[in-house]
């Protein structure tokens, strides 16, 4: 049940648990977060298979929440990903006589596997079973069934993740007391370090005192590999934070102050593959888009060259245009994310160099890329992507003044980030935007404009402030206002207004200015005050690190403007932390 509620940053929907001998379920729509143990619904048990949900097939109801059962309530199954084939499945269950309970695509694999177990009573019959049903199931998935009557648990994953941890041994077999199997690590992080990352086409086995992979393909055993995470439990956990958002949000000096840092020799080996390509394109979905964004006029300004950017899910139209000369960097947090991962395997198919920058080691991006830059922030667990856009914004900021022949520079400047985003973590900064998000928390719109590297800043506060406070608000070019969007703007409407002290910053407060006198309510995110300012709220220059400390106001304010709304920072309707479906 913890493990679980570790895990619902992936999606609240809902949640259900299969446990012990039956096996029992319980299953409901909501958040699992304020159920417990103690509540005696769930009660402890030899094994049990739980999963919080993101709806992708059928509505938020009971009926729909995993895991699911077959028609003789004796295989529990739970499922990440879509079954593109499920309803000609489905049709050909329903003709054999199985009864459906759920509308989810999910169902069919506790009926495939029901049928595969007539007769069947030992545990490899079982494994050769769900081998055999996962490779039925066409689209990227992972599935995991369990069987009390074998006493066993068996995933297999191809496209979405899926990790083994490896409990503490046990002094008197030397072999471990217990296994977990999960789509992420801090489900398991405080009961063992040790991890097994299965790759896809992979599988699981565990059964009593035993785990076993096995290749999905051919079924032949494989040798596991255990690595160490270094990630310590506490730093999953809340702490003295009301919300992971603002915990997250806290934590940029130091992960930023860690980036400054970076092995050179890391940084060198991407720096020579960019050097060395034909063509070097960034992917990137959400957030970590506005990172690739931003790396663009970083590489302009710092390395004078050229990179192509396009978001996760359009570069899949862009694929033609890729060679075995081509490069293309992946900037994904959790190195899951469907569309970059697609976008990732289009490149392989050309032959084409991947880097991936991600938080997550062993994720499947890093298993696809040929060398991997992490970004080293410890788990971010609020959907909200934050320190995670900075750490990115850090490291390309390092890569393209290290391409420039600056490396050194690009160091210090990150360094100077981490103190920047520091001096905005100041007590009387926070309140001072407490006090904004009190005076916007019932407006209707809010703009945010900015210029050259800047524009992504734009763009990513106008992000953080809608996912998190249903505010409606967009981002632009500053630029862009005279070509349609001031027709927006009416008498009170707030505009955010990033003026970097760099060649954009006069035109930018032109655009400010222009605003103002159509009524707009201005707010300055700038080193210095300007008499077109309503509210000023001051950052640090530091050069060409400016987008790393211009978004930290933005991600204040998105949070208390959720907080004063009386919304869940951590928790946005309809969103997920991990989008690993098309
Ligand atoms: C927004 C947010 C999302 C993610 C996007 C990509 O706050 O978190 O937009 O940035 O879903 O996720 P990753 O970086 O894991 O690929």
């Amino acid at each position: 049940m913890e493990a679980l509620k570790r895990l619902e940053y992936r999606g609240y929907d809902s949640w259900g648990v299969a446990f012990g001998e039956g096996p029992n379920l319980v299953k409901k729509s909501g958040r699992i977060s304020g159920v417990s143990f103690a509540d005696g619904e769930v009660a402890p048990a030899f094994a049990g298979l739980g999963h919080t949900r993101w709806a992708t097939h059928g509505g938020v109801t009971d009926a729909n929440a995993h895991p699911h059962l077959d028609c003789t309530g004796k295989i529990a199954v739970v499922h990440n990903g879509i079954i593109e084939n499920w309803e000609e499945l489905r049709r050909g269950l329903e003709e054999r006589g199985h009864t459906f309970r759920s509308e989810t695509d999910t169902e069919v694999v506790s009926h495939l596997v029901e049928e595969g177990m007539e007769g069947v009573a030992d545990l490899a019959g079982f494994v050769e079973v769900v081998r055999r049903v996962f490779n039925q199931l066409e689209g990227l998935n992972a599935i995991v069934v369990y069987s009390p009557q074998i006493r066993a648990i068996i995933g297999f994953r191809n496209g979405s993740p899926m990790v083994v941890g490896v409990g503490p041994l046990d002094s008197r077999s030397g072999s471990p007391r217990e296994y977990f199997l999960a789509s992420d690590i801090p489900a398991f992080l405080p009961y063992t370090d040790r991890v097994i990352f299965l790759n896809d086409g992979e599988g699981a086995i565990l059964s009593e005192g035993e785990l076993k992979l096995i290749d999905a393909a051919t079924g032949q055993e494989k040798l596991p590999q255990i690595e160490k995470i270094e990630w310590a439990a506490e730093e999953a956990e809340l702490g003295e934070h009301p919300h992971y958002l603002i915990k997250e949000i806290s934590e940029q000096p130091q992960v930023l102050a860690r980036l400054a840092e970076y092995p050179e020799k890391d940084l060198k080996e991407v720096i020579s593959l960019i050097k060395k390509s034909f063509g070097t394109y960034f992917t990137a979905c959400g957030t970590a888009a506005h990172s690739g964004l931003a790396a663009t006029y970083l590489f302009a300004d710092l390395a004078h060259r050229h990179v192509n950017f396009a978001v996760g899910s359009e570069f899949y139209f862009l694929e033609s245009f890729l060679t075995p000369k081509s490069l293309l960097i992946c900037a994904s947090q959790s190195g899951e994310t469907m569309d970059t991962m697609e976008a990732a395997r289009a490149a392989k198919k050309h032959h084409a160099k991947i880097v991936a920058l991600t938080n997550v080691r062993g994720s499947s991006l890093t298993r696809l890329a040929d060398d991997t830059l992490l970004l080293n922030c410890g788990p971010e667990k609020a959907v909200l992507a934050t320190k995670s856009y900075t750490a990115k914004l850090a490291l390309f900021l390092m890569l393209a003044a290290g391409i420039g022949g600056k490396l050194e520079e690009g160091r210090q400047g990150v360094a100077k980030a981490a103190r920047g985003v520091k001096e905005i973590l100041d007590d009387k900064n926070v309140a001072k935007i407490r006090e904004l998000a009190k005076r916007l928390k019932d407006v209707d719109h809010l703009y945010a404009i900015g210029r050259g590297v800047n524009y992504p800043t734009a763009l990513e506060a106008a992000l953080k402030i809608k996912e998190v406070s249903y505010i409606h608000a967009e981002g632009f070019a500053g630029g862009e206002l005279k070509h349609g969007v001031i027709a927006l703007i009416e008498e009170g409407t707030p505009c955010l207004i990033f003026a970097a002290r760099d060649k954009t910053e006069s035109s930018i407060l032109s655009n400010a200015k222009e605003l103002k006198s159509r009524g707009g309510f201005i707010i300055g995110v700038s080193p210095e005050d300007n008499e077109v300012f309503d509210i000023w709220l001051k950052v640090p220059d530091v050069g060409p690190a400016s987008p790393i400390v211009n978004v930290v106001p933005a991600q204040l304010l998105a949070y208390y403007l959720a907080v004063e709304r009386g919304l869940d920072p951590d928790k946005p309707r309809n969103l997920a932390k991990s989008v690993t479906v098309k």
